[in-house]
C-alpha cells in the first residue's frame, strides 16, 4: 500500500481513504506564492487559502472585510507554487450568504480564476441550497462548523462553541447534513474534543480540527501563528513550531547595522 508521501497529487479521494486507514491528514494555510511552495514542498496533504487572510496578511481584525476578488488574488498567486496538495479556498463572507446563485458564482469564479481545487463554505443546513448548487457544478465543497469566525459579530466572542447540550446537537445534525449533501471534509473549530470525537466516529467524511481535539482525523492551523510570525494570538490549541518573529527581527536588526556601518556591500557583494 502506498503512503501519502508517495503520491503525486492529493485528490479528495485520497483523503477519504486516508481517513480510512487512521492516517491523520495535516493542513495548513498559505497566501502566497513563496510560502506556499515551502508548504506544499513539506508534504502538507491540504493548503487553504483561508480569509484569514484578512487578519494575517491584511492586518483587518475579522475576516469580514476581505473580498472575493482578494481571495482569488491570493488563491492563484498559491496555486502557482503547489505541485502535490489539495488547495482549498474560502469563499469569503457576503460572496455565498443567502444567494444560492451568487454563491455558484463565487465559488465559479475561484475555480476559473485561481485553477483552486475545491472550496470552504462556513455554516449548516442554513447555507445548504448554496452548497447544492456549487456541488452540482462539480465543484468539491469543505464545510466548516463550529466557531465559524464570518459570524463573530453574532457569537460576540472567540470562546469555545458547543459546550451546551443543544448547541452540540445542532453541530452533530448540521455535519450530518453536511455529509448527506455531498461535502468532502469538515473543519471543526474551537469545540470540546469530546464532541470533535463524536462527530469523526459518527461520519465518514474527514474531520479536520482546529482546536477540536486529537481524535478527528486531520489538523489545520493558521502558517503564521505556527511559525510564531504572529506574537500577538496565542489560544490554547496554537502549537508553535518556530519563532520567525525574533529570527526576521534579529536578521532586519543585522541588516541595518551592516548598512549604518557600512560593512554592507563589502567588495564582493558589487560589480
Ligand atoms: O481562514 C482560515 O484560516 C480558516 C482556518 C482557521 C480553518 O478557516
Amino acid at each position: 500500500m502506498s503512503t501519502h508521501s508517495e503520491i503525486k497529487r492529493i485528490t479528495t479521494h485520497i483523503l477519504q481513504e486516508m481517513k480510512v486507514r487512521g492516517e491523520k491528514i495535516s493542513m495548513l494555510t498559505a497566501y502566497d506564492y513563496s510560502m506556499a511552495k515551502i508548504v506544499d514542498a513539506a508534504g502538507t496533504d491540504i493548503i487553504l487559502v483561508g480569509d484569514s487572510a484578512s487578519n494575517v496578511m491584511a492586518g483587518h481584525e475579522t475576516t469580514l472585510p476581505i473580498t472575493l476578488d482578494q481571495m482569488i488574488y491570493h488563491a492563484s498567486s498559491v496555486i502557482r507554487g503547489v505541485n502535490r496538495a489539495l488547495v482549498v479556498v474560502d469563499l469569503p463572507f457576503g460572496s455565498y450568504q443567502g444567494n444560492s446563485s451568487e454563491a455558484l458564482r463565487s465559488a465559479i469564479r475561484i475555480m476559473k480564476e485561481s485553477g483552486a481545487h475545491a472550496i470552504k463554505m462556513e455554516g449548516g443546513e442554513e447555507i445548504g441550497e448554496s452548497i447544492i448548487r456549487i456541488l452540482s457544478a462539480g465543484v468539491p465543497v469543505m464545510g466548516h462548523l463550529g466557531l465559524t469566525p464570518q459570524s463573530i459579530y453574532k457569537f460576540g466572542t472567540y470562546a469555545v462553541r458547543a459546550r451546551e447540550e443543544a448547541e452540540a446537537q445542532k453541530l452533530i445534525e448540521d455535519a450530518k447534513f453536511l455529509e448527506e449533501l455531498g461535502c468532502f471534509a469538515i473543519v471543526l473549530e474551537k469545540i470540546p474534543a469530546t464532541l470533535g470525537k463524536q462527530v469523526a466516529e459518527e461520519l465518514k467524511i474527514p474531520l479536520i480540527g482546529i482546536g477540536a481535539g486529537p481524535h478527528v482525523d486531520g489538523q489545520v492551523l493558521v502558517i503564521h501563528d505556527m511559525l510564531g510570525i504572529n506574537k500577538d494570538f496565542s489560544p490554547k490549541f496554537l502549537r508553535r513550531y518556530a519563532d520567525l518573529n525574533t529570527i526576521i527581527t534579529d536578521a532586519v536588526g543585522n541588516y541595518i547595522q551592516d548598512v549604518k556601518s557600512k560593512d554592507f556591500p563589502n567588495d564582493r557583494e558589487g560589480y
